[in-house]
């Protein structure tokens, strides 16, 4: 697991852009209070989720509106049809940690 950033970066209902390892990735601090990494590129184009709204949790993209389940990386409605990559997140200490594996098995 790599360390990211503290939790305190990140607030409730916001997403930032991390760059881990040459990947970009969005950390979410969803509404149900927990923290999710996604691969920060929407699947429909080449746009950063991490700049769409945060909605209970899921991610929208600001560009067509798709939103992007954070549990499963799975879009809730058009144009996207393609899940992002989702990555495994610990928070330990106040620091946010994430894996460059994706836990729901989409790669990019
Ligand atoms: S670029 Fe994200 S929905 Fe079209």
């Amino acid at each position: 697991m790599i360390k990211i950033c503290s939790t305190e970066d990140v607030p409730k209902g916001t997403a930032i852009s991390a760059d881990v390892d040459g990947t970009q990735i969005a950390i979410v601090h969803g509404e149900d209070d927990a923290f999710y990494a996604v691969y920060d590129e929407c699947s429909h184009a080449a746009v950063a989720l991490s700049e769409g709204e945060v909605d209970g949790c899921t991610l929208e993209c600001w560009l067509h509106g798709s939103r992007f389940d954070l549990r499963t990386g799975e879009p809730t409605g058009l144009p996207a049809t393609e899940p992002v990559p989702v990555y495994p997140v610990e928070v330990r200490d106040g620091d946010i940690y994430v894996s460059l594996t994706p836990s729901n098995g989409v790669t990019r």
